[in-house]
């Protein structure tokens, strides 16, 4: 928990260092396979756990890689969702596919049969949304596989508490494991991050992130039509249930908290915030019985005094506004100028964007770096050329930070690092014991209502 993110020992800055540049793709080919990983086959297999839209571009990332890894194996808990997937995927990369019917696993288990259909060494894909992230990623350590997982990793406490120990029993077996915080594996945003280390804009005193947007995602929801199960629906809307995905805090504003944190190098250690739910009414007349706010500002505090400011809302016909932004003793930063981690970055003297006080930008749009390929680009060459990489313990402490600005809006109450990290309730119990007839973990009362936050009123746990 006292580990930054810079003095992780596999942080990316100390990976780029070790590597003294950033391999290109091309570099790349050609590489054989260190026995110790992919046995059996210079060829690195792939399983996909979660088929869905992030799932289908991670693999398209990794298949995009000069070293041509092959997909054996695919796993979801909805048939159209795998099929779906498959489709899209074969249909562009023919050749690296090779998932025959009885290599296509549908329901809670079929993580285990995906994951067995690998070698040690191989690399295993969670995209499922994160309750699952826990359960999954266990197996995978069991099994001697790669990771690359999905953001956020954890909503609560103990299931951070247990990736965390996660994280160094990889370790222990010399697992590489990428965290799909892609800002970080952004070149734009790199070279921004060593400018902000070298003073370029002075001492770091505050930073800003926003996004506010319409609806997005399945953040709103209307009551459980009775089918598919309970449980199998949440899922589906996995934005609108705090223990599928920790809601759409987490899961749409994780990306500015981590890149934020990472320009100041630490994470902080308090926060409080307001926010709320003007509309629970659907425009048919219908509830809203999703667990989210529709606006959320909150206020965290670094060990020293500086402050960051997260402002997020899923509000239509509200001003939009999807950027973030550093400020030092010097002068500022544009962070991601729109989006996650939209280029370009940009620094300036004094605290006005303007043209006149622009010191650096990071370069035209049109050159490539797309922080979706570069996190497969430094991931399968860690593994290739097996160097120390393993992003979960920042993975989580993001996710952790992110949940206690959360949990501060939903309590409104100061909540600490130390009290969000070592809270003890478990938003999503049995996780890895779930079939496809459990009980959702929240159920629906009489009247199709499930918990939400009540701020002032419910102050020691979000729901
Ligand atoms: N890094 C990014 O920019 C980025 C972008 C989008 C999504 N994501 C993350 O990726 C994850 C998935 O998001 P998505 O947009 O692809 O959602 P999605 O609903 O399109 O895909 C999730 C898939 O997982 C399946 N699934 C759910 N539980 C499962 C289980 N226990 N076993 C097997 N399959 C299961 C679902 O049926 C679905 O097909 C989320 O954590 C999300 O935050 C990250």
């Amino acid at each position: 928990m006292t580990e930054t993110p810079q003095s992780s020992p596999f942080s990316r800055r100390d990976f780029v260092k070790a590597a003294g540049v950033t391999l290109g793709a091309s570099a790349l080919s050609g590489v054989s396979v260190p026995h110790v990983f992919a046995q059996g086959s210079d060829q690195l297999r792939i399983a996909l756990i979660g088929c869905g839209g992030r799932g289908t571009g991670a693999v398209v990332n990794a298949l995009s890689q000069a070293c041509k890894p092959k997909l054996v194996a695919m796993s979801d808990v909805f048939q159209q969702k795998l099929d779906n997937s498959y489709k899209s995927i074969k249909a562009k990369f023919t050749d690296q596919v090779d998932v025959p019917e009885d290599r296509r696993f549908i329901g809670f288990d079929g993580y285990k049969h995906a994951m067995d259909a690998l070698r040690p060494g191989d690399i295993a894909i969670f995209t499922t949304p994160l309750a699952f992230r826990w359960v999954h990623f266990q197996y995978a350590i069991e099994k001697g596989l790669n990771v690359f997982m999905e953001k956020p990793v954890t909503a609560d406490g103990p299931t951070s508490r247990r990736m965390l120990a996660m994280a160094k029993q990889a370790d222990a077996k010399n697992l590489k494991v990428g965290v799909g915080l892609m800002s970080r594996h952004s070149h734009a945003m790199q070279e921004l991050h060593k400018r902000i280390q070298d003073g370029e804009i002075g001492e770091i005193n505050m930073l800003r992130g926003y996004r506010m947007q319409g609806v997005i995602g399945s953040a709103f929801s209307e009551p459980w039509p009775g089918q598919p199960s309970e449980l199998l629906w949440q899922i589906s809307r996995f934005h609108s249930f705090l223990w599928a995905s920790g809601g759409a805090f987490s899961d749409f504003y994780i990306h500015h908290v981590d890149h934020l944190c990472w320009l100041k190098n630490t994470w902080p250690v308090k926060c409080h915030g307001v926010g709320g739910r003007t509309v629970r009414t659907a425009p048919g007349g219908k509830p809203w019985v999703d667990q989210n706010f529709d606006s959320y500002s909150v206020e965290y505090t670094f060990a020293d005094g500086t402050k960051m400011f997260l402002d997020g809302r899923c509000m239509n016909g509200a001003l939009p506004l999807y950027s973030s932004y550093a400020h030092g003793s010097k002068g500022m930063a544009i962070v991601s100028k729109n989006g996650d981690c939209g280029r370009p970055s940009s620094t300036y003297k004094g605290q006005n964007p303007t043209k006149e006080n622009m010191l650096w930008t990071s370069p035209d749009t049109k050159i490539p770096d797309d922080p979706y390929f570069n996190e497969w680009q430094d991931l399968t060459d860690a593994i290739l050329n097996n160097k120390p990489y393993n992003e979960v313990e920042r993975g989580v402490m993001a996710s952790v930070v992110t949940s206690m600005g959360r949990y501060a809006t939903h309590t409104a109450q100061e909540v600490t690092l130390d009290e969000m990290l070592n809270h003890e309730h478990e938003y999503a119990p049995g996780a890895d014991k779930f079939t496809m007839d459990s009980p959702a973990p929240v159920v629906a009362d009489a009247n199709g209502l499930y918990p939400v936050p009540q701020p002032g009123i419910k102050t020691k746990r979000e729901f």
